[in-house]
């Protein structure tokens, strides 16, 4: 497949930071989740550049980016998103953040609410991890530390609906992105997700538009949670798309991307 944008780099903190932008207009931030890379906004950022700049980011240790240390705070991965926004001398944004870029956008928010125009949580969530999930992480990272390519092989269909045969193509395109991920930069993201503070006061404060785009059959972050997370948001919209997983923007990317685009409109 031909890429469809211009790979580019920043520096920060001596880190090679991967990103790439296209279309012109407001910017629009697609971050990415644990084990992605820029990529897999490939239909998503095709569509919204007919109206935006789009802008995409390798988060540190992921993609092409360098790691920055052995822990990835989700405050250290948003400084890479001022960053870019620096480098693209853009005073604002609409950001866009799946699972773990939802919480790396959490704390974007939280450094820099002046500099949102409207926040968009896709299959994320503002609630730091209970302390059977801060344990699950810390076994996980032991497991990736000698046996990283059997993590994937079990983490990556969880991802999904995997009962639907249409998405074998995209289990194994994340697999293969995953696969290519190093295990210092997979330590680190786990690292920063099971430290990560809880966010919900950012939500109840946002003085920007917020939406919160679930997969019914999300196993990694339930219903439940994100129905309770839109309540907090005084201007929150929620919509949950009908039999996917976790990555709507692969599972069901035509209803993802007018539900995303429709919101960036009118905020
Ligand atoms: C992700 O998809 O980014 C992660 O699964 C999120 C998490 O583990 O909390």
């Amino acid at each position: 497949m031909l890429p469809i944008f211009m790979s580019k780099y920043f520096t920060y903190k001596n880190a090679n930071i991967h990103y790439s932008t296209k279309g012109k207009g407001a910017l629009i931030i697609l971050i990415h989740g644990f084990l992605e890379d820029l990529s897999i906004w490939s239909d998503t950022s095709k569509y919204l550049s007919n109206n935006y700049q789009v802008a995409l980011i390798d988060l540190p240790g992921h993609g092409k980016s360098d790691c920055l240390g052995y822990v990835h705070s989700m405050e250290l991965m948003a400084e890479t998103i001022l960053q870019l926004m620096k480098t693209l001398k853009k005073r604002k944004c609409h950001l866009v953040g799946h699972s773990m870029g939802g919480y790396v956008a959490l704390a974007f928010a939280e450094l820099h609410p002046d500099k949102v125009k409207s926040l968009s949580l896709v299959c994320s969530n503002a609630r730091a991890d209970k302390p059977e999930k801060k344990r699950e992480r810390t076994k996980a990272i032991q497991l990736v530390k000698t046996k990283k390519e059997l993590f994937v092989e079990i983490a990556v269909p969880e991802l999904f609906n995997y009962n639907l045969k249409t998405n074998l193509a995209g289990i194994k395109r994340i697999k293969k992105i995953a696969h290519k991920t190093s295990i210092q930069g997979t330590i680190a993201a786990i690292s920063g997700m099971r430290d990560r503070y809880e966010r919900e006061i950012v939500l109840k404060f946002a003085p920007y538009p917020v939406l919160i785009i679930g997969g019914e059959k999300d196993q990694i972050i339930p219903l439940e949670w994100l129905r309770e997370q839109a309540l907090i948001a005084e201007n929150c919209q929620l919509k949950i798309i009908p039999n996917i997983g976790h990555m709507p923007f692969i599972e069901s990317p035509l209803i993802f991307e007018s539900i995303l685009k429709r919101f960036i409109d009118q905020s």
